[in-house]
């Protein structure tokens, strides 16, 4: 008031009192309107305005814990005013490069079907559909178109990966734009008729087009209290270490949620006999463990077996990773989707393969072999777990940063902000954040790396790409004897 009291002193005729009052309201007004509709249009990482994915309905997110002006603040402020200047310039590499685990190579595989047509704009604009989220990222800088609110917190940890490794490589990340999708089913199919529309996911299967690409999980997944991927594999190794392998209990052990509309979950319930099957078969009932601290849950606690059985769940299943660092013999029963590393994964030397069509007299056969081989069975137990710890966060890095690379190189346009992209940064998802989700960003935020990537290894050759659910037709019996 000082002010506008200052200027009507100095030029008394002007304007009278209350013209100026009315003006301040109606800006005022104006103001409270543009950001009650910046509010209420806003699409954020965190879901507001945005509705679930109709390729895979959940219930959508309610935010009716908030005041209409707290929320309207919160989207205004996380949104548009968290995020300033960063520096990208790239910082000098102290070591030597190592090279990269060879499968890798599936990298060029992915990308092969735009080596001769490259990747153009309508074919974004084509894959939009299937999208919940575009990245756009430019001179080091993150945007984000959102379309569809993904389950849980996925886009917001998907998204502080990629802050993580802008931050992890500095100024060598090239510009780039592409479709992500979060949920769990591949969707572009491989057939005569379709043209190659490359979107990232989280999985793909052979008969997709489907990009894989590293999932949330491995920098946390707060509602489940699992522990960002350095962290949670220790604990599991040294879980797996507490009983020896003679002590461990001598038959498989599986648990998760059964009522996922599975085939192979459902019919793994018929196994749940130790003496008969050589299997035990247990409920994960996610409400219970959200009430009682997740005491139940605690993978690190679950290696107590020489066998664990993978079953994929509606689709692609996160599990897989934890259940290959356990240091038991995993038996997998015949999966349709590959994560990006779980192609590197060999039968009989880093797991079992379970016939789907004969589930509990497989497991069975399994388990008896083992217990009659035990140092071949304890060998495939660490054989895979060493390969998960090689996995670790910074070849996580890696393959993103290569596949990024890899991709960028087949755009054949100039990739620019997008008008209705905003800006993500390290500020603004801290600002979105809940507590239990700010306290896992923090967990698996990084500084620029020592290293430079690890080396990319040439052409995908054809002898690699064999696909491991081919290898699964084998028949599981005759496997075994073989050896
Ligand atoms: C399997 O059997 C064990 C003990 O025999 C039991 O505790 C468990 O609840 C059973 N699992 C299921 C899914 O019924
Ligand atoms: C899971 O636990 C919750 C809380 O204890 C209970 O209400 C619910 O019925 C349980 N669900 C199943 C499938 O057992
Ligand atoms: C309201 O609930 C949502 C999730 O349903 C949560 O992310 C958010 O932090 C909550 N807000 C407040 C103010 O508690
Ligand atoms: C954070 O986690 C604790 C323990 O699991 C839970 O009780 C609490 O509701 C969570 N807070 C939010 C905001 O989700």
């Amino acid at each position: 008031m000082g002010l506008f009291a200052r200027k009507t002193n100095r030029n008394p005729t002007s304007v009278p009192l209350f013209g100026v009052l009315l003006v301040v309201l109606l800006l005022t007004a104006i103001f409270l309107f543009e950001v009650d509709t910046l509010a209420t249009q806003t699409k954020t990482i965190v879901g507001y305005n945005l509705k679930p994915t109709p390729w895979h309905e959940f219930p959508a997110k309610k935010f009716n814990n908030e005041t209409k002006i707290a929320r309207a603040s919160k989207i205004f402020q996380c949104s548009y005013l968290s995020c300033g200047r960063s520096s990208n310039e790239p910082t000098p590499f102290s070591n030597q490069n190592e090279n990269c685990p060879a499968f890798f190579r599936w990298i060029h595989h992915d990308l092969q079907p735009w080596s001769k047509s490259r990747i153009s704009y309508a074919d974004l604009m084509e894959v939009k559909k299937f999208a919940s989220f575009r990245v756009v990222i430019i001179r080091g800088k993150l945007y984000v178109e959102y379309y569809y609110d993904c389950v849980q917190s996925r886009a917001m940890f998907t998204i502080w990966g990629l802050l993580q490794l802008l931050k992890r490589y500095p100024g060598r990340i090239p510009d780039v734009d592409f479709m992500f999708d979060c949920m769990d089913k591949p969707l572009i199919q491989k057939d005569e008729s379709t043209k190659p529309l490359p979107i990232f996911r989280y999985c793909t299967t052979p008969d997709h087009y489907d990009i894989p690409f590293p999932d949330w999980s491995f920098w946390g997944w707060s509602e489940i209290n699992i522990a960002p991927w350095q962290e949670e594999f220790k604990s599991i190794k040294e879980g797996s270490q507490r009983l020896s392998w003679k002590k461990k209990h001598p038959y498989a052990f599986w648990k998760g949620n059964p009522d996922v509309f599975s085939p192979a979950r459902e019919a793994l319930l018929m196994c749940n006999d130790t003496k008969e099957w050589g299997a035990l078969i247990m409920r994960q009932n996610w409400t219970q463990e959200v009430l009682g601290g997740f005491k139940q849950s605690k993978l690190a606690n679950q290696c107590n077996h020489r066998y664990k059985i993978y079953a994929e769940g509606y689709a692609w299943s996160v599990s897989l990773k934890y259940i290959l660092s356990c240091g038991c013999v995993p038996l997998i029963i015949n999966p349709k989707y590959d994560d990006f590393f779980s192609r590197g994964l060999f039968p009989k030397k880093d797991y079992l393969p379970i016939s789907p069509d004969n589930i509990c007299p497989s497991i069975k056969t399994a388990v008896h072999w083992g217990n009659k081989h035990p140092a071949r069975a304890e060998a495939i137990g660490k054989s895979v777990q060493d390969f998960m710890e090689r996995l670790n966060i910074d070849r996580i890095y890696d393959y993103m940063y290569h596949l990024i690379v890899e991709y960028a190189k087949l755009l054949d346009f100039k990739p620019t902000r997008p008008l209705s992209a905003l800006e993500e940064c390290v500020e603004s998802l801290y600002c979105f954040a809940d507590e239990n989700q700010t306290r896992f960003l923090k967990r698996s935020a990084t500084l620029p790396s020592q290293s430079p990537p690890c080396n990319l290894p040439q052409q995908a050759n054809r002898q690699f790409i064999f696909h491991f659910t081919v290898i699964n037709g084998y028949p599981h019996h005759q496997m075994l004897q073989d050896q």
